[in-house]
């Protein structure tokens, strides 16, 4: 694969697995010195070791991204290693345990809120400071169709994404004047644990590209996003969702499903 990001440092927090980890492979293989970030220190062992056997730059740096003074030290290792810090990827994210609203309770709502929205944070306010003395850096957060539209049982997890879209606007703002640009990605729904079939099937139904996402699909708009090609995109949000949040009714109820659409016998017999 091209090596369009050679030389770039690169630190992608949940890296262990999922689209954490298919972010971090795919900037390594484009040339990238990456950090590697998981609160499980083994995922990480696993994913740096992959990475260095097959001849790309990598560094292992687990911990919580909650916990500021392990982020500091995740920061200073990448920084002694690799010299700066171009790109942050906020990537790491507690999805479970879903809860309904009168199941919740408040150390619950926290540990949510500390991960998911604290943690962008913190580790931004680390990777500003080194990317503001560069005058120059990218910083990508994570955010989540439950920003705009609800999960049903996700409240924590709702409230942090939206926050982290707010925060992305903010921090825009603020790091724009030292030439660092802040944007997210959406994922919709992106297949991390290797569904079943007929749950790729049956989930597809509702997308309308028609499958689930794979975590390698979020990769492709990380490195965008990190290039000079988008260069004059700051503040932004990208929806990575095969089109799941731009439809208003999902396929199965709605008026004229696609199993209703023309074939394409009948789409080229018109010509
Ligand atoms: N998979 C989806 O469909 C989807 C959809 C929308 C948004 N997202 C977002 O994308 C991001 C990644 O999701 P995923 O599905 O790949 O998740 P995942 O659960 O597969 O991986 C998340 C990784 O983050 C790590 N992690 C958890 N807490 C951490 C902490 N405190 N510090 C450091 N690492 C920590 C986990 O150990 C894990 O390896 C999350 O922010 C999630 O909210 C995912």
């Amino acid at each position: 694969m091209a090596r369009t990001h050679e030389g770039q440092v690169v630190v992608v927090t949940g890296a262990g697995k999922g689209i954490g980890r298919a972010v971090a492979e795919r900037f390594a293989k484009a040339g990238a010195n990456v950090g590697v970030n998981d609160i499980d220190a083994n995922r990480v062992d696993e994913v740096v070791n992959g990475l260095i056997t097959s001849g790309y730059a990598a560094l292992g740096i687990p911990g919580d991204v909650s916990d500021s003074s392990q982020v500091r030290t995740m920061f200073d290792d990448v920084v002694k290693d690799f010299g700066t810090v171009d790109v942050l990827v906020n990537n790491a994210g507690l999805v479970s345990p879903m809860l309904h609203f009168f199941e919740a309770d408040e150390a619950w709502w926290r540990r949510i809120i500390d991960v998911n929205l604290t943690g962008h944070f913190l580790c931004s306010h680390r990777a500003a400071r080194i990317m503001a003395a560069a005058g120059k850096g990218v910083i990508i957060n994570m955010s989540s169709g439950g920003a705009t539209r609800a999960h049903r049982a996700f409240t924590a997890y709702d409230a942090s994404k939206g926050g982290i879209e707010a925060l992305t606007r903010a921090m825009a703002l603020d790091l724009g004047p030292y030439g660092i640009r802040v944007c997210a990605l959406m994922p919709g729904s992106i297949d991390t644990e290797g569904m079943s079939e007929a749950a790729r099937n049956l989930r597809g139904e509702n997308i309308p590209l028609g499958r689930p996402g794979d975590p390698d699909d979020m990769a492709g708009p990380a490195l965008f996003l990190a290039s000079d090609d988008a260069c004059y995109i700051t503040g932004d949000v990208i929806k990575v969702d095969g089109g799941m949040l731009s439809q208003q009714r999902s396929a199965t109820v709605d008026i004229m499903p696609p199993s209703d659409f023309p074939s394409l016998d009948q789409v080229l017999g018109e010509d």
